[in-house]
């Protein structure tokens, strides 16, 4: 470690692409000398990237930031002192108000600023500095890649965004406001992205976008292909063993994505397609743009090329105007569709959102109760697919220590959690893993292979119908 080397500590709120951005922040920095501290009591530099979507997301930093303002307190009557940025969703939104509310805060920069971070910590140290601009340059071009023994330390699994933004304009909801509109990156990018991934050991990638499958970025030829096409083209690349994408929209699925689903065998048999609400009229209100015939109809047309899709989905309860009945629409849609795993939220008023401006706000207590319900039903629904799992002979990507000495997890094909007896020395490796039972958030298993390429000749059984999503905001 040189002397001038500089510690960085990022707390990351909110969905995976957050998490994706903090990586390329961290990279970003580290070519001009930042290393990462688990402690933030000893960082340079703290970076809180931060959340908007519900208003409990958005008024954690305003805490931690009354947290920060107590140890850089500290820091500076001990002689030494920290530097505090806000990024992320929350600074995109409220950057002003950041700057006003709290006096700590000497940087505050939106998403599309991340490529000039470095830039932006020179600048703070001689006043504090707000850019929530939206540049016209590509980002991603001057983003750095990270290196790889970077890559190599943060296991094999890795998120890409792929696209960023939205266009869809939800009457709820914030992200096309705080990410902007819908940006898709050049095919080039993400296989040289995907390449590296692969050969610092990845084997699962996970692709990202807030609208992902409304992917359209552009070929070598100019033309742009679509998220089903990029797929294919993923799934050549060698070393890379399973792709998952999230978050889809259900009027951007279409026929070369879910043809996607039934060719590759990388393309894991899950699927995160939120729905909101199993009421025409709150769907209509919300400005989804389907109604739930289309819904249910797209659901069957994806398990029809692929029986054993576990479907996840996302739900809100008590969105202005929504009725006992609509409700119940709601709880019938959950039903009808069987999800392996579902999340769900209370409505929460976003300033700047239509929906803030709806006559017809549902009370707190109403909205709890629905919420209560749904989330018994969705429970019921999980437990009983993991409970179809035991049994079955499953392929799992050992990713981690597992919680207790002698146990190692990872994941399933649906996403879920599996846990196994084995030794450290597996971490990495596929494995078949034969289902024995199940505890609170995971499934317990034992393996059956001892090598990859005996788990290549094993059938995988393909019966199931769904599970869990790892995090959600
Ligand atoms: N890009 C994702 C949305 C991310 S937000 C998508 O298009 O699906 C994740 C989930 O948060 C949404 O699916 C929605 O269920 C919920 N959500 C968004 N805005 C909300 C709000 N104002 N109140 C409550 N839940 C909200
Ligand atoms: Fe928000 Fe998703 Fe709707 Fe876009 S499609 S406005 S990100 S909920
Ligand atoms: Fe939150 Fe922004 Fe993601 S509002 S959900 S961090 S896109």
């Amino acid at each position: 470690m040189t002397s001038n080397t500089k510690k960085l500590f990022i707390k990351t709120y909110g969905c995976q692409m957050n998490v994706y951005d903090s990586d390329r922040m961290t990279d970003a920095l580290a070519e001009h000398g930042y290393e990462t501290t688990a402690e933030m009591g000893e960082a340079d530099l703290v970076l809180l990237n931060t959340c908007h979507i519900r208003e409990k997301a958005a008024e954690k930093v305003y805490s931690e930031l009354g947290r920060l303002k107590i140890m850089r307190d500290a820091r500076r009557e001990a002689g030494s002192d920290v530097m505090i940025g806000v990024a992320g969703c929350v600074a995109q939104a409220e950057g002003d108000e950041i700057m006003a509310r709290a006096p700590v805060v000497d940087l505050v920069f939106g998403p599309q600023s991340y490529h000039k971070l470095p830039d932006l910590v020179a600048r703070a140290a001689n006043g504090r500095i707000v850019d929530t601009d939206f540049p016209e340059e590509d980002k991603f071009e001057h983003l750095p890649q990270a290196r790889r023994e970077k890559t190599i330390a943060r296991g094999m699994t890795a998120f890409l965004t792929v696209q960023e933004g939205c266009d869809k304009f939800c009457s709820f909801c914030v992200v096309p406001y705080t990410r902007g509109s819908e940006v898709s990156r050049p095919v080039a990018q993400i296989m040289a992205e995907a390449q590296n991934l692969a050969e610092a050991g990845v084997r699962e990638i996970t692709l990202l976008g807030q609208n992902v499958n409304a992917y359209h970025g552009l070929d070598a030829n100019g033309e742009p292909i679509g998220l089903g096409a990029l797929l294919y083209r993923l799934a050549e690349i060698e070393g890379l063993e399973r792709l998952r994408y999230t978050t889809s929209h259900p009027r951007d699925m279409d026929d070369a994505l879910i043809d996607a689903h039934r060719d590759l065998p990388e393309v894991m048999p899950y699927l995160h397609l939120p729905v909101q609400s199993g009421s025409d009229r709150i769907l209509k209100a919300m400005n989804r743009k389907h109604t739930r015939a289309e819904y249910l109809a797209l659901i069957a047309r994806i398990r029809a090329v692929r029986p054993d899709i576990a479907i996840s989905g996302d739900f809100i309860v008590g969105f202005p105007g929504e009725t006992d009945q609509d409700f119940e629409d709601t709880m019938q849609i959950v039903r009808e569709t069987g999800y392996a795993a579902a999340f769900s939220f209370k409505y929460s008023s976003r300033p700047g959102t239509p929906g803030a401006l709806m006559d017809d706000q549902v009370p707190e207590e109403v909205k709890m109760e629905r919420l209560y319900r749904l989330q018994a039903l969705i429970t019921e629904q999980q437990a009983a697919f993991n409970q179809s799992c035991i049994g079955k002979t499953l392929p799992v990507l050992l990713d981690k220590p597992g919680r207790n000495e002698g146990q190692i997890g990872g994941r399933s094909p649906y996403l879920q959690a599996v846990h196994v007896d084995a030794p450290v020395s597996l971490i990495g490796q596929m494995r078949m893993v034969e289902i024995t039972g199940l505890s609170k958030n995971s499934l317990q298993g034992r393996i059956v292979t001892e090598s990859p390429e005996e788990s290549a000749n094993l059938d995988v059984s393909s019966e199931h119908n769904a599970h869990e999503r790892s995090e959600n905001v």
